[in-house]
Parts: structure tokens; C-alpha cells; sequence
């Protein structure tokens, strides 16, 4: 009988950037909905010419994210992991179903013009995020266990890495954003060994990028005023980053 593959993950399973992917998804979801709220509670529920384009560039933004990672876990991760235990067909279904989900949200999106409200797309993304955490939740508790039971750290780390080349910079900026600070960003890197000079060469841009793109929208929204300036820093994005006090995070653990 073949021994498990568990001892050879020398880091606990909520440090592996599954968890961490889904944390900056997590944070998206959470994020433009409290954006959402506080258009139609606090601004009056009309979408000004500025507002509404930070909603639809968000949208936009997280539709490549989410279909990106999927797109991974469904082609390339998920075929992999299946040929060694099973991965039940619910998973497969969930996907599509969120996809489906994110395309009604789209043509919501793209129907809605200056002086409309927000009710409907609220409505549409809490649907659609009562679907996705349960989905990313399961695929933590049930399928990472069985990947470190049934894979080294050496092939799973192979396998991620090949996939990790050819993810957007959206998707990877939210990532790298939202492990937070250099602390956590040193110690993902340390653990997958990957050298720190990558952080300047590629990551940090890629932070930048999703900055610029993603965060500083839903800053715009919290704050109720369009930027006159790039925000980049995370003194420019405070409201943005401290969006539900982080609630949408696993924390990773100590490392031994
Ligand atoms: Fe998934
Ligand atoms: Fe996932």
C-alpha cells in the first residue's frame, strides 16, 4: 500500500496559495458588496458617470480573475489531481454554474447607465456569493487534504508553478495584494522557493497593476469621491484594504 504523501508538505495546508487564491477572491466579493451597499444606502442609489464606471471596470476585472482561476482548476488542476482519487462531479457542475452566474451579472452590468440604481446587481452578486464561498470552502476542507495525501510537495509545487505562468496579472496582483503585507508576502515566497528578487522582477508590478485596476475602485466607491490621482500606496487605499476587517480571510498559520 502506497504511504501518504503528508509528510513531505512541510507548511500547514491554510499557508498553500489555494487558500490564498481564494482569499483574494473572497475579498472581491466582499468588497464590492459593501461598495454596492453603500452606494444605495449612502449615495442615494444613483449611479454617477464616475461610479458607474468603477462598478463596470471591477466587474470586469473580476470576471478575468474568477474565470481564470477556474479556468485552471477545471483544465489543467483538477483533470491532474483525478488521476489519482476522485473528485466529485458537484465540483465540475459548480463551476459552470458560477460562470453562468457571472455572466447574468455581466449583462446586468452592461445594461445599467447614469442615474440608474444598484439593486438588482446587489441582489445578483450576494446570490452569486452565497454560491462561490461554500464552492471554495469545499475545495479547501475536502480537496487539498486529499492532494497532500495522494501528491508530494515536489509535484504539486511543479504542477502549480506551470500553471502560475500563464495566469493574468489581475489575477495574480490580487493575490500578491491581498497577502496583506512583505511579512506574509516573504514567507509564501520562502515556502514555494521561489527567490525574493522575482518580487521586484514580476509580483510588485503585478500588485501595482491590480491596484490601479481593482482596489482604487472600490477606495473611490468607499470613499464617495473620484480620484484625482493614481492610488497605488496602501495609505492611498486604506478604506479599500480595510473593507470588512477582513473577514474574507483563513489566516495562514505560524510556521514551525
Ligand atoms: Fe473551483
Ligand atoms: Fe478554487
Amino acid at each position: 500500500m502506497k504511504m501518504s504523501c503528508e509528510s513531505t508538505w512541510e507548511f500547514p495546508a491554510e499557508n498553500d496559495g489555494w487558500y490564498g487564491a481564494h482569499n483574494s477572491i473572497r475579498a472581491e466579493l466582499m468588497k464590492l458588496e459593501l461598495a454596492l451597499t453603500t452606494i444605495m444606502e449612502r449615495d442615494g442609489n444613483s449611479l454617477d458617470d464616475w461610479r458607474l464606471e468603477c462598478v463596470k471596470e471591477y466587474i470586469a476585472g473580476h470576471k478575468e480573475h474568477v474565470n481564470g482561476h477556474h479556468a485552471n482548476e477545471e483544465e489543467k488542476f483538477l483533470p491532474w489531481l483525478s488521476t489519482k482519487f476522485t473528485v466529485e462531479d458537484h465540483v465540475h457542475s459548480e463551476h459552470e454554474n458560477l460562470l453562468e452566474k457571472v455572466k447574468a451579472i455581466e449583462a446586468v452590468v452592461d445594461a445599467l447607465k447614469v442615474g440608474d440604481g444598484v439593486d438588482e446587481l446587489l441582489a445578483l452578486w450576494k446570490d452569486y456569493r452565497e454560491l462561490m464561498e461554500p464552492h471554495l470552502t469545499e475545495e479547501e476542507q475536502e480537496i487539498v487534504p486529499l492532494m497532500r495525501k495522494h501528491f508530494t510537495r515536489k509535484e504539486a509545487g511543479e504542477k502549480i508553478a506551470s500553471i502560475l505562468k500563464e495566469a493574468s496579472k489581475t489575477e495574480l496582483g490580487s493575490f500578491f495584494h491581498h497577502l496583506k503585507n512583505k511579512k506574509t508576502t516573504l514567507e509564501f515566497m520562502a515556502q514555494e522557493e521561489i527567490p525574493w528578487f522575482v518580487w521586484h522582477l514580476e509580483f510588485k508590478g503585478m500588485r501595482t497593476h491590480y491596484r490601479k485596476r481593482m482596489e482604487s475602485k472600490i477606495q473611490q466607491l468607499l470613499q464617495g469621491e473620484k480620484a484625482t490621482k493614481s492610488l497605488v500606496s496602501k495609505a492611498d487605499l486604506g478604506l479599500a484594504i480595510n473593507a470588512g476587517n477582513f473577514a474574507w480571510e483563513v489566516p495562514r498559520k505560524p510556521v514551525k
